[in-house]
């Protein structure tokens, strides 16, 4: 049963937050507009969640751009959506350079345009060097096709004579996976009222809390990002464990 509004956090605020920006095309729907609106409108709510997210504690924030299954949408579509990079880059890059954010782009290069590749890579290394906030962007990204990756690429370290066998771990696989340099996120939240996840994170998101929220992702904005964190720090994250308050009363 969900906590009461009034009860004490149970967490500190979450430091990286994972989001599933869904919703655009309803969005889109409701105004008899295109979906390619309703996703350029997903770009400007992109925009106002990194603007404020770094101001709630937040160090990590990752948003699932494209994943390896949108390549099923009409082909208008997809090239509508392999654009959105591009207009959110020309716009806000630099900003992003000068604030201290690094930018990380996951997901498979293969299948995308040499221009989209190069604009990926150089939003990467742009950026390589800040501190203050990280945005990783899964673009071409499934979370079944990043495990198979990571498995191809330690596989192919002990083809190579470099690895053995006997010491993968979850530890050496998460650092085999794309998403590897970044802690698990705390907080999955998906706008547009789907309850699912949508092969996005999907070791990452071991104990990871979801929040779902009824608004479409062109709507979002600074509140819902405040109330999902709100419902986050409710939340008793046990990894498994006991409650504290459990423990004492077992002796
Ligand atoms: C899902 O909504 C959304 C997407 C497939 C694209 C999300 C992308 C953005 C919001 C902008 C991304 C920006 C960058 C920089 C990559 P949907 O189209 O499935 O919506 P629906 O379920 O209402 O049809």
């Amino acid at each position: 049963m969900a906590a009461a509004p009034s009860e004490p956090p149970k967490t500190d605020a979450p430091l990286h937050v994972a989001i599933v920006m869904d919703g655009n095309g309803r969005w889109a729907k409701r105004r008899g507009l295109p979906r390619s609106l309703g996703h350029r409108a997903g770009v400007e709510a992109l925009k106002r969640t990194v603007a404020v997210a770094p101001e709630l504690g937040i160090k990590w924030l990752t948003v699932f751009g494209f994943s390896t299954e949108n390549w099923s949408r009409p082909a208008a579509e997809v090239s509508e959506l392999m654009a959105l990079p591009k207009r959110y880059f020309e716009s806000d890059l630099a900003r992003l350079e000068r604030e201290g954010v690094r930018v990380r782009c996951w997901g498979r290069r293969q299948g995308l345009s040499a221009d989209l590749v190069k604009m990926l890579t150089d939003a990467e290394a742009r950026t390589a060097h800040n501190e203050v906030f990280n945005l990783n962007i899964a673009f071409n990204y499934g979370g079944q096709a990043d495990i198979v990756d990571a498995a191809r690429r330690f596989a192919e370290e002990v083809a190579a004579g470099r690895a053995d066998p006997a010491d993968l771990n979850e530890a050496v696989f998460t650092q085999h996976l794309s998403t590897g340099a970044a802690p698990p996120p705390d907080m999955i939240i998906r706008p547009s009222g789907e309850q699912r996840l949508s092969n996005f994170l999907l070791w990452e998101a071991a104990y990871a809390e979801f929040i779902f929220q009824d608004v479409l992702w062109p709507d979002f904005n600074a509140e819902h990002l405040k109330a999902a964190i709100e419902e986050y720090r409710r939340r008793d994250r046990r990894y498994g464990g006991a409650a504290a308050d459990d423990v004492l009363a077992a002796g």
